[in-house]
């Protein structure tokens, strides 16, 4: 599996495939599902006892005097990746336009408490965490430009926190891929706030796969080069049908 967007990495190809028997890399129906949707990812994470921003979701119709959550806040449209019609709003006077944003991408927006801290993400392989990564993007926000222009971004692996930071980041990440029934690769994004908890964003059942892909990367800080990772990955692929979910 190396479909990314909606039909790709939500489920539905995933689905098509347990019908036909065949087998496949990744997450099956389910994770791919709760995974492709932040809304039902932090309902999970939350009814998991995963740290998660504090959030909140707006049906749509609900006006931005809706919001209850106090500045910095993020607003996001749900079902999106890569950093699309996500806004932040420093203040209060900034939530309506963050909205205003996000809801071009989707009529229902999670807006998210702002975690100012350092950003992590973690690869998790078969249910074993990658050594963690951290992102440094120049600009200091990760949006589209930041991810996928080369030299924009510095990332560090193994990230250079704390190693009971490390850990509790390895527990909430794991904890996170479990929670949403991910299996084979995935990678969990995550946030360190300014004392050093982690806060789960999202996790990523379909992670990229270039070779300069953030995967790839904490693997080879494994020893795992890219032939390896994707020889794992292979290997790994069976229907969920087999797997028993
Ligand atoms: N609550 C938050 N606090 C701080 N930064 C955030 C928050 N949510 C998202 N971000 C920033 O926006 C980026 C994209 O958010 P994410 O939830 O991972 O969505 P996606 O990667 O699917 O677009 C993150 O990598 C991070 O840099
Ligand atoms: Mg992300």
């Amino acid at each position: 599996m190396a479909l990314h967007g909606p039909g790709g990495e939500d489920g539905t190809v995933q689905g098509l495939l347990e019908i036909l028997g065949l087998p496949y890399t990744g997450s099956g129906v389910l994770g791919s599902a709760l995974a492709a949707d932040k809304v039902r990812s932090k309902w999970v994470f939350e009814a998991a006892g995963i740290p998660t921003p504090a959030f909140q979701v707006l049906e749509p119709g609900d006006g931005p005097g809706t919001v209850v959550l106090p500045a910095p806040l993020v607003a996001k449209p749900p079902a999106e990746g890569s950093t699309i019609g996500i806004a932040v709003a420093r203040c209060a006077g900034e939530v309506a336009e963050a909205v205003a944003v996000a809801r071009r991408h989707d009529p229902r927006v999670l807006v998210e408490a702002f975690v100012d801290g350092r950003e992590v993400t973690l690869g998790v392989l078969d249910g074993e965490p990658l050594p963690l990564v951290e992102i440094v993007p120049e600009g200091g926000f990760y949006d589209y430009e930041a991810k996928y222009t080369p030299g924009r971004t510095r990332y560090l692996c193994p990230a250079p926190v704390e190693p009971a930071v490390a850990r509790a980041c390895e527990r909430a990440g794991l904890a996170a891929y479990r929670a949403l029934a991910c299996s084979g690769g995935a990678r969990v994004d995550l946030m360190v706030d300014r004392v050093g908890r982690p806060w789960v964003l999202e996790v990523n059942t379909i992670p990229g796969m270039t070779p300069t892909s953030l995967l790839p990367k904490a693997a080879a800080a494994a020893g795992l080069g890219f032939d390896g990772l994707v020889q794992k990955l292979l290997d790994g692929a069976r229907t969920k049908t087999e797997l028993g979910r």
